[in-house]
């Protein structure tokens, strides 16, 4: 992949690939700014969903039929495909997920089965409730201890604290790769280089970043990776955890069912190799087909021009808004990547939402699943815009005007 001859970025060509760009709301152009909460699908990921459904619906691992049979090649080549994208050592490290919520539970419960009372779990201030309430629902269980990074006010990690609750307690530090709601890019790189060093196992939290920057989980180092397939230009309820082979051996399956049993009986069951112990019942075989077929898109890029583009968004989209009276930026990271996320003196963000919304811009509004975030800097919440890659400076202008618009109506 990485020799072959990239597409050149050109965002006008891009736009052309996401048919739901095209459609009018409220009888204005769709602005699409709610790419942290889903991202649109480019035509060949709709075509793929349609073509499944069409000429190759069956289950999969089971039957001898042709059609189970050309079912089951074209997940396993999914699976493939996926692995390769992410540079897994073995593609029987790639266990699929229903998405990031999921594959993060599937850890806390399975690792979490290798832990003892007094093991220690290190999370951040900035954390998705998703990468919070799954590991308190484990300390519970098996009485370890969570700790909690804090932050500064711009929303970065106070890395000396990192170092001061890292310990040979700790046994897994669980991180964002990127915030959902501040925008903020991690220094995982040294996260994990210091986990390491303490013995402790890193999970990153990949569901804003797998969409905007070049994943390689070998030359990260990180233990697990998750992130949701619907994120990153794929269907809904499918969703991927990277685990190292070594640790995922070690770990028990989540769920018990067909398809994860090596032999069942009263007596006793065997489990399945990997990655089938970790995929009970009938997995989400479009969705993980469809899923592959997003990262055959994404893949015709070089995701370093993607990178650079949508730094370029972030930054036009702060400087305008930063000339605005009363504005309240809630994340001023120095290292951001896709999000900025606001507030206006005296407005509601709800309020200035519904008339964004009525302005055809999709923007989100509200704790986003950050509540321990928000309260941090004090708010009941923020208007998020989220870029992807097909998003434009002149949308960004449009959106300038309607914040303004909709001030003067609120104010
Ligand atoms: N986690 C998603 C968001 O940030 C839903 O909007």
């Amino acid at each position: 992949m990485e020799n072959q001859t990239k597409r050149r970025f050109s965002v006008r060509e891009v736009r052309e690939d996401f048919p739901a760009l095209r459609q009018l709301v409220y009888n204005k152009n769709l602005i699409y700014f709610d790419n942290g909460a889903t991202s649109q699908k480019p035509q060949r990921v709709i075509d793929a969903i349609d073509r499944f459904y069409t000429k190759e619906n069956a289950n999969i691992h089971r039957g001898v039929h042709y059609l189970s049979q050309k079912a089951t090649d074209h997940y396993e080549e999914a699976r493939t495909f996926i692995a390769n994208y992410l540079n897994a050592k073995h593609t029987h490290e790639i266990i699929f997920t229903k998405g990031t919520t999921d594959s993060i539970n599937l850890v806390a419960f399975s690792f979490g089965e290798l832990l003892s009372a007094g093991d220690e779990i290190l999370i951040s201030a900035m954390e998705h409730h998703s990468n919070i309430v799954p590991w308190q629902l484990l300390c519970e269980r098996k009485k370890c201890v969570l700790k909690v990074v804090p932050i500064n006010s711009k929303g970065e990690l106070i890395m000396e604290e990192f170092d001061r609750l890292l310990s040979e307690k700790t046994k897994l530090v669980a991180i964002t790769h990127i915030s959902n709601t501040l925008g903020t890019i991690n220094p995982v790189r040294e996260i994990i280089n210091k986990a390491h060093s303490k013995g402790a196992r890193v999970l990153l939290d990949g569901a804003q970043s797998i969409q905007h920057l070049k994943i390689d989980v070998q030359e990260l180092g990180c233990d697990f990776y998750a992130f949701s397939g619907h994120k990153v230009f794929g269907p809904t309820g499918i969703g991927v955890l990277y685990g190292k082979e070594a640790i995922l051996e070690k770990m028990p399956p989540y769920q018990g069912g067909g398809d994860m049993i090596a032999k069942v009986t009263f007596e006793k069951t065997t489990y399945n190799e990997l990655p089938l112990k970790f995929e009970a019942g009938t997995p989400h075989i479009a969705g993980g087909i469809c899923l592959a077929e997003a990262f055959r898109y994404l893949d015709q890029f070089n995701i370093q021009d993607i990178e650079n583009y949508e730094a370029e968004l972030v930054n036009y989209a702060q400087d305008l808004l930063s000339t605005f009276e009363d504005i309240e930026p809630v994340g001023t990271a120095r290292q951001k990547a896709s999000v900025v996320s606001f507030n206006i003196e005296g407005i509601h963000p709800f309020d200035l939402g519904t008339l964004l919304d009525k302005q055809g811009i999709a923007v989100r509004t509200g704790h986003h699943c950050t509540q321990p975030l928000m309260d941090f800097f004090k708010i009941p919440g923020t208007v998020r815009a989220s870029f992807a890659f097909y998003n434009t400076k002149e949308e960004i202008d449009y959106f300038i005007e309607a914040v303004q618009k909709s001030v003067q109506l609120l104010k």
